[in-house]
């Protein structure tokens, strides 16, 4: 795919991003209006991909209260037609290099078992940062879920130092 520009999110984002999110299972779809603050309040956190005007990804992310040194990576998403390409890991380093992030040592971010393809995205993530990656059981599907939804584990990507 030709140029894809990084930038931050915008508020405007929001819709696009309650789209995107639509049509790349097996994300779970949030209202628009939590699409619009993850676009906004946590904008600098977060990083949109544009491709010929149109919204082809989306970090969504924060830092943890109390712990900024902990950035949480709330959703990772790549339009079909821009997977394959590294996309979704030069987002993920794109928002790393922010110098307000230069503080943080660990990525979390929770997956379903069954998503190799995130798993993949975020064992490679750690192998390009040199170091660790573990998963551990976060929210159970019966307890947390009331059985509606599969269980997610807990990822940890470090801990590592930006240069
Ligand atoms: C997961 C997702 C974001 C990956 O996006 P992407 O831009 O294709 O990923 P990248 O090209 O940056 O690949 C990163 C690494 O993961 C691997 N990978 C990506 N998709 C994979 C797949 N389906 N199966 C196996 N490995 C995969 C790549 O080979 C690459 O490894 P490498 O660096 O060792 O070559 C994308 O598939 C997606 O949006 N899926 C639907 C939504 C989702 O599940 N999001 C994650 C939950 S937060």
């Amino acid at each position: 795919m030709s140029e894809v520009k990084l930038r931050m999110p915008q508020v405007t984002d929001g819709v696009a991003l309650n789209h995107l999110v639509a049509a790349s299972p097996p994300l779970d779809g949030n209202s628009v209006y939590c699409n619009l603050l993850q676009c906004g309040h946590f904008a600098g956190t977060g990083v949109a991909a544009e491709h010929n005007g149109e919204l082809v990804g989306f970090v969504s992310g924060y830092q943890l209260p109390g712990q900024p040194h902990v950035w949480f990576v709330w959703q990772v998403v790549v339009a079909e037609q821009a997977r394959g390409q590294g996309l979704a890991k030069k987002m993920l380093k794109h928002v790393l290099a922010r110098p307000a992030l230069a503080g943080v040592r660990h990525i979390h971010t929770s997956i379903t078992p069954g998503n190799q393809a995130s798993h993949a995205t975020f064992a490679s993530l750690a192998k390009d940062l040199n170091c660790p990656v573990s998963a551990s059981p976060w929210l159970e599907s019966d307890i947390h879920f009331a059985g509606l939804h599969d269980p997610e584990h807990l990822i940890d990507v470090g801990p590592f130092k930006i240069q």
